[in-house]
């Protein structure tokens, strides 16, 4: 699918239902490169226990660790995802106008058995976050080895989405509750906030 179709569809099903699944954003081998450069960070144990909230308080709801992307020095493979996800950006930004301004990003690598507890991406004290973007890495996932990123939808069902490589999951940040499910595996990801401008709330 070409670029203006796969983020016509996006806008579609943001608008609709508020949340999609994507395949397409990245070319394999770039996304298997984002794959090396995150298990090359984690090997060299760069990643950082992840922490909740804007506080930054230690909790048990999630036990994997992150690196922060940054976007003013992205390595080459994190320069062609920031790339796409702001192209995506953009188009939303036309498609829907829902003036989003920036992006955060982070590599997450969650050990076999780790999980994060039922949450919404909104934090307490901020309205920055309007849509979550996770893009998954992980080649050859099967549905026995777990880690699916299980979303509650409005109408009290759930969807279980496999972290399989290339698998670009969007949602609507203040809508969808969600968890991680453990796996059996190490599963890695990129979670990724599109984000609004304007003063954070406090809560
Ligand atoms: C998060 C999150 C989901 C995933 O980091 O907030 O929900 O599938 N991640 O990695
Ligand atoms: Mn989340």
């Amino acid at each position: 699918m070409d670029n203006e179709r796969l983020f016509r569809t996006a806008a579609d099903a943001l608008a609709g239902d508020g949340w999609c699944v994507l395949t397409g954003l990245l070319a394999p081998a770039q996304t298997r490169a984002l794959a090396d450069e995150c298990a090359a960070l984690h090997a060299a144990r760069r990643l950082v226990p992840a922490r909740v909230g804007a506080a930054h308080t230690a909790t048990a709801l999630r036990g994997d660790r992150t690196q922060w992307f940054d976007f003013a020095a992205p390595s080459p493979p994190q320069q062609a995802f920031a790339e796409r996800i702001d192209a995506l950006r953009i188009a939303l930004n036309r498609e829907l106008m829902l003036g989003l301004v920036e992006c955060e990003a982070h590599y997450a690598v969650y050990p076999p058995g780790a999980r994060y507890a039922r949450h919404l991406d909104r934090l307490r004290d901020s309205d920055a976050r309007v849509l979550s973007a996770v893009f998954y890495l992980n080649q050859g996932w099967q549905e026995a080895d777990g880690g699916a990123l299980r979303l509650y939808l409005d109408d009290g069902t759930h969807r279980d989405i496999l972290p399989h490589a290339g698998t670009l999951l969007l949602f609507l940040s203040a809508r969808f509750e969600h968890e991680v499910l453990p796996a059996t595996r190490e599963r890695l990801s990129i979670a990724c906030w599109m984000r609004q401008r304007g003063p954070d709330r406090i809560a």
